[in-house]
Order: structure tokens, then sequence, then C-alpha cells
């Protein structure tokens, strides 16, 4: 059995789509969501669909080892950034060489780096009168939304295109693509 650790920062609708793609598989298991933001969503998404949802805040991530030391205790193999909106620390990294997924809600290299997610990436995209956007699903390493792309899909804007319509917009791809990309990334 493979065991995915999701890690989430808010509404984690992503991460309701994926546990889901997954609850009947018998060789992928969804085995725990970590999220960073107290109160997110995405905790109540988890616990409905049976999952556990645990809150690590900074210092768990980046100073006494406890996220580390919990995907240890779990025994995962594979960690998912759904809208998990920090840097991955070094010892994640280290951990998990090339077995970090992530999603960005736009098409890498362009709208990518420090403080582009979320609508601030939709914001930029919407005011620079762009004619498309997308997902990007990639791997992680040690630079912001620099790891190596599994896989690009994208949409058009249209002339009236708001960040919101356009966060919509990603959002339905990203429902659409993203758990067949971790499928195919983890099992081939
Ligand atoms: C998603 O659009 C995802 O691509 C983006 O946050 C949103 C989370 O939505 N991620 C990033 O910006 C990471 N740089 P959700 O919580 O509803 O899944």
């Amino acid at each position: 059995m493979i065991r995915i650790a999701i890690f989430a920062s808010g509404n984690g609708s992503n991460a309701q789509r994926i546990i889901e793609y997954f609850a009947e598989n018998t060789q992928v298991k969804v085995e725990c969501v970590i999220y960073n933001v107290k109160d997110a969503f995405v905790a109540e998404r988890a616990k409905m669909l049976g999952v556990e949802a645990r809150y690590f805040g900074r210092k768990d991530f980046y100073e006494n080892g406890s996220v580390r030391l919990f995907l240890k205790d779990h025994q995962i193999d594979w960690i998912v950034l759904a809208g998990f909106l920090w840097l991955v620390p070094g010892d994640l990294l280290e951990d998990f060489p090339q077995h970090i997924i992530n999603i960005h809600p736009a098409l890498l290299p362009n709208y990518g780096g420090k403080g582009m997610y979320g609508r601030h990436v939709h914001e930029a995209v919407v005011a620079n009168c762009e004619k498309e956007s997308g997902i990007t699903i990639h791997l992680v390493d040690d630079h912001y939304d620099k790891g190596q792309v599994l896989f690009q899909a994208k949409c058009a804007l249209a002339p009236d295109e708001t960040p919101d319509s356009l966060a919509a917009k990603v959002h339905e791809l990203e429902y659409e693509y993203f758990p067949q990309v971790i499928a195919k990334t983890l099992l081939g």
C-alpha cells in the first residue's frame, strides 16, 4: 500500500477530491491531512470523509521535527501539496526526495515564485490581460515552484475575466486532473 499525506492550508476542495478519488483504491491510501492554519475548512472535509486531520504550527514544521516524526509514524510514502502555502522544510525534502507533488494554479514558469499563490496568482494573470492560464502539477524541490513538471492544462481567459471567475475555471481543471496525475505518478 502506498500512503499519501496531503498538506493543505485552507478550503481543501482539492484535498476532498483526492480523498474521494482514492477512497476505494487498493493500492493507494490517503492516510492523513496535515494543515497549518487553525480552523481551516480542510480539516472538516477530511474528518467527514473519515481521514485523520492534524494541525501543525510553524515550530512543528521548521523547528521541533514534529511533522517529520508524524509522517514517519504514519509510514507516509508521498506528500501531496493541495493548496499548501508554506515552503516545504528542508528535512522533509531530504526524507521525500522526488516524492512531493504540488499543484500550482498557473502555467509555470510564469506566475510562480514567492508571493504567487492562490488568489494573488489570478489577480496578476488578469491584471496582465493574459489570454490563457491553467494549472501546473510538479515535483517539489528546494526552490519555489521550480521542480520537474509532471503535467499542465490550459484554460482561456474571457475578455471580462475576473480573478474570481478565473479561480473557478482553474479549480475545475484541478479537480479533473490532479487526482489522475497523482495516480499516474505513484502507480505508473
Ligand atoms: C488551489 O487553486 C491551488 O492550486 C492553490 O491553492 C488553491 C487551493 O484551493 N495552490 C497554490 O497557490 C500553491 N502555490 P483548495 O484549498 O480549495 O484546494
